[in-house]
């Protein structure tokens, strides 16, 4: 099976790179530079010199607060960018997965999500993530659409690496602790796309929705006073609420994903989120016994 990995120099672009030397796959790896998704041209020209079964889509405009005032850049790369990957692959009979977010939700529910409740972005991230979707579902692409959330690794723009790298240096921070959701290792969220790919081959599913992140549920607060502890750094971390901490754009309070679906229909493995930070963390040589 021949699999291209579009936005591959990001989180989880760099974990299935990591994972792919021991797959039975052939993987070719596209950065932004060498695959643009907002260019309908570079996508063809891509796929003509790749011809591949399989495309993974981890590009994505990820900025969540940017994308508040620069609108059309995330709609481009959220929006388009799917559309053009998506109209390539029907035409091509290419399995597109696709990665989304739980950002779709408004986050007024108190128990998880599943892939049957009604999406209600709250922010323009989130509206772009949901058309975005909608657009591979209209283009009628074999493939399926895999929502993750808090995702985080040993490397790039993420919340863990932003709290390990403060609590060396600051003594006191403050998270908010009225936002619920589950911590996701992209590198977990490799192994499940990885796990998945095979059982693609057999099902002819058209854009059908699946939540991954990893298992159990925190605040912010919680997490980010989880690494300072497996850290045993003397930093203190203080909860504070939303409206003390405005950011441009709005999240959900509760954003848990039900994972009940992903499970029963591939057999996917979900590990404990702090188990896996504790593992990210190692990775990242600040874990302390
Ligand atoms: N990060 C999270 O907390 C989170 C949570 C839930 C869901 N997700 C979803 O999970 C997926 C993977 O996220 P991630 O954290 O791995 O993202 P990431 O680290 O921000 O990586 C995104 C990659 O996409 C590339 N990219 C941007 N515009 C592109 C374009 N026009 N053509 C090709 N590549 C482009 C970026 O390259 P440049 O940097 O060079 O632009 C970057 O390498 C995304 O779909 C995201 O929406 C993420």
């Amino acid at each position: 099976m021949k699999v291209i990995v579009t936005g591959a120099d990001g989180q989880l672009g760099r974990e299935l790179a990591r994972l792919a030397e021991g797959s039975e796959c052939e993987f070719v790896f596209a950065t932004h530079a060498e695959l643009d998704v907002n260019s309908p041209r570079s996508v063809a020209s891509f796929l003509d010199a790749h011809p591949a079964d399989v495309i993974i889509n981890c590009a994505a405009y990820t900025a969540v607060d940017r994308a508040e005032s620069d609108a059309t850049a995330a709609l481009k790369v959220n929006v388009e960018g799917v559309a053009n990957l998506a109209r390539e692959a029907a035409e091509r009979d290419i399995t597109l997965v696709h990665i989304s977010t739980d950002y779709v939700f408004d986050g007024s529910a108190r128990v998880p999500y599943t892939e049957a409740d009604a999406t209600s972005p709250q922010s323009v991230y989130g509206e772009t993530k949901r058309q975005g979707e909608r657009e591979m579902q209209s283009a009628g692409c074999r493939g399926i659409i895999i929502r993750t959330s808090w995702l985080y690794s040993a490397e790039g723009h993420n919340f863990v690496r932003s709290i390990a790298a403060k609590a060396q240096t600051e003594s006191e921070l403050r998270v908010v602790a009225d936002q619920w959701g589950t911590p996701t290792w992209a590198a977990d969220l490799a192994v499940a796309i990885l796990h998945i790919l095979p059982q693609l081959r057999g099902r002819d599913l058209r854009g059908e929705v699946f939540h991954y992140a990893d298992e159990g549920e925190t605040s912010w607060w919680e997490f980010a006073d989880t690494i300072v502890g497996m850290m045993r750094s003397e930093c203190m971390v203080l909860p504070i609420t939303t409206a003390e901490r405005p950011t441009a754009a709005r999240r959900p309070e509760y954003s848990v994903l039900d994972k009940t679906k992903i499970k029963a229909w591939f057999g996917v493995d979900v590990p404990d989120w702090e188990v896996s930070l504790e593992r990210c963390l190692r990775q990242m040589n600040v874990y302390k016994d």
